[in-house]
């Protein structure tokens, strides 16, 4: 394997796309009143390799909303949880359509395409709502994978309950049809305070180590996910984790990514490294804008890529 000099070609990335941020060409998200008070001239960018080294650049310990981002970690809990029972009410295709999307569930009978749309997650909030405090388990897998503690940050929080309609909505469908066990109300306060989750490009980048490292804990070893398991979670970011956008991501950038509307993509190189991009204004899939040439440009200087 070459020896690559990841300090550098984070600062050379930073200092190549800085520049971009005074011509932004995307929006901070608006839809959620504590997101649109981001400043989007904000970037940064953090990696940790397989080896513990570790690398940054810009505003990589600044905290930030997790967003969608946290999907994967929601996902993780239930995967290790429920195992394959999970899969009885969640699908693994990709949707083709916005992370908010109404449409499909109707046809669909209330099962949602994959666990990283709105749908899917607010899914797996219920599952994990039936384990259990789903919120304390988030929080403590999170504080546990980066080694210090995680915390919501609640004027976000707050800000999604009063203007989640459309997620309101999701939740409301998928209980008409069945496919929901909970209350919805309890449902949506785990699904609203896990995206409001607070934490920087430098703590994403070491909390998704598991996912390079077949499964094992970032800095201690243990297993978080087995191995055929923490495939899976990879092959979903691929082929689910930017939306409508999956198609373009692989094609551009070819690794498994997640992303949030809080401008956070986090990525992954199997058995290599886990890497955190954030920049708040957004793109109209709702994948962060600079965050993605930034991804670009990372897969081009190294070539590490899945394909
Ligand atoms: O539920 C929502 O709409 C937001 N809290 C999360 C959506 C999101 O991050 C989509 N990602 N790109």
């Amino acid at each position: 394997m070459p020896l690559m000099d990841f300090q550098l070609i984070l600062d050379e990335i930073d200092a190549e796309l800085r520049p971009r941020l005074s011509a932004v060409e995307g929006k901070v998200a608006s839809y959620i009143p504590a997101l649109a008070r981001v400043s989007p001239a904000r970037f940064g960018i953090a990696l940790r390799t397989c080896a513990g080294e570790t690398a940054q650049a810009g505003d990589s310990a600044v905290p930030f909303s997790i967003q969608s981002m946290s999907k994967v970690f929601s996902l993780t809990l239930a995967i290790r949880a429920l195992g394959e029972a999970l899969w009885e009410r969640i699908g693994r295709e990709p949707s083709g359509s916005p992370f908010n999307s109404l449409v499909q569930l109707e046809s669909e009978r209330g099962i949602p395409r994959n666990p990283f749309i709105n749908a899917g997650a607010i899914a797996v909030a219920d599952r994990l709502v039936s384990q259990g405090d789903a919120k304390a388990e988030l929080l403590a897998l999170l504080g546990r994978l980066c080694g210090e503690p995680i915390a919501i940050d609640a004027e976000v929080a707050r800000s999604e309950a009063d203007t989640g309609f459309r997620n309101t909505a999701l939740a409301n469908f998928m209980k008409g049809f069945g496919t929901l066990d909970n209350d919805v109300a309890t449902v949506l306060d785990v699904y609203f305070n896990q995206c409001a989750i607070a934490m920087s490009c430098e703590q994403v980048a070491c909390a998704a180590g598991y996912l390079c490292r077949d499964g094992r804990h970032p800095l201690a070893g243990t297993p978080v996910l087995n191995a055929a398991q923490t495939r899976r979670v990879n092959a979903l970011m691929l082929t689910c984790g930017t939306y409508d956008a999956a198609g373009e991501f692989a094609f551009r950038i070819g690794l498994p990514c997640k992303s949030g509307v809080g401008g956070g993509i986090m990525a992954v190189v199997p058995d290599r490294l886990t890497l955190c991009v954030w920049s708040p204004a957004l793109d109209r899939t709702g994948n962060s804008w600079l965050g993605r040439q930034a991804l670009e440009l990372f897969v081009a200087k190294t070539g590490l890529s899945v394909f």
